[in-house]
């Protein structure tokens, strides 16, 4: 594990204000999906190379040899162009992918499932776009190259009222990459891309909580990510405190909700959420 879980590499060889004009685009394609499938969550993903081509390949199992463009690429040139540019440094990149977090949503922190080398490059900013990893909270910025540490516990949250944050992931092969400099040496994050934060204080912890209960009231639990929930795990975006933290304190919400109710599910939820805590399985897992 890096001592850092994140890292500002060199400069991006990508103009920002062509990888902005992407985001754009990249969000129009998003919006179209939508269209055809209301139910799709907040964080989408679509694939710009993959192991086939085909633009509804999402699979993320490792596989040989190399990625190959999806048509996605002709709709976002300068993101397909920073990834050529990846691969011609060295990395064996297998998948990248356009991700779109809607407003108000949140990727689920996680350790990920998979042993891959990360880069993210943000194609929009905004303060209120905010990543978490471990003690980190950073807002990257348009067009920067960063390098992310997936052994951390991390998650992604969308805290602005109403615009999408996209984002281009790219994915390489450990073992078959060979490392430019600027992935191999020391990772920075500068201080101007830290977010303060609030203390986790009592007084914050109690507000939180009663805004959490606010919410189950207008909402009952549900096999995904009640709003509810969703509060309390989003909370590292706003205050110092890390995913793990948040994670016990949501479980710690469901056992005060079993004991107050005296019924089973809430004490079902709390063995949820143990069994989920940065961990990267699909929430319709087997027990949800
Ligand atoms: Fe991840």
């Amino acid at each position: 594990m890096r001592e850092l879980a994140a890292g500002l590499l060199s400069p991006c060889p990508v103009d920002p204000g062509r990888l902005t004009a992407d985001a754009e685009r990249g969000l129009a394609a998003v919006a179209r999906f939508r269209e055809q499938d209301s139910s799709l969550p907040g964080w989408v993903n679509l694939p710009l190379f993959n192991r086939s081509g085909a633009p509804d390949d999402y699979t993320l199992e490792a596989y040989e040899g190399s990625a190959r463009e999806t048509p996605l690429c002709a709709e976002l040139p300068a993101a397909a162009e920073l990834v050529r540019w990846v691969a011609d440094q060295g990395l064996s990149v297998e998948v990248a992918r356009l991700a779109v977090l809607e407003p108000g949503s949140q990727l689920r922190a996680h350790v990920d499932e998979y042993d891959r080398l990360r880069l993210i490059v943000t194609l929009n900013e905004d303060p209120a776009f905010r990543h978490v990893l471990g003690d980190l909270c950073v807002s990257f910025q348009a067009g920067e190259l960063w390098a992310v540490d997936g052994h951390t516990c991390h998650g992604a949250a969308n805290l602005h009222p109403h615009r999408a944050r996209a984002a281009l992931l790219i994915d390489a092969r450990p073992e078959s990459s060979r490392l430019p400099d600027w992935y191999a040496s020391c990772w920075e994050v500068p201080p101007a891309r830290c977010l303060s934060r609030a203390p986790w204080d009592e007084p914050a912890r109690a507000t939180r909580l009663a805004e959490a209960r606010a919410l189950l009231e207008a909402t009952p639990t549900t096999p995904e990510l009640s709003p509810a929930e969703a509060h309390l795990l989003s909370a590292p975006y706003s205050f110092e405190l890390d995913h793990s933290a948040a994670y016990s304190s949501l479980v710690d919400f469901c056992r005060e909700l079993a004991a107050e109710h005296g019924e089973p599910t809430w004490s079902e939820r709390a063995e949820f959420w143990e069994a989920r805590a940065c961990r990267c399985v699909p929430l319709e897992a087997a027990g949800a």
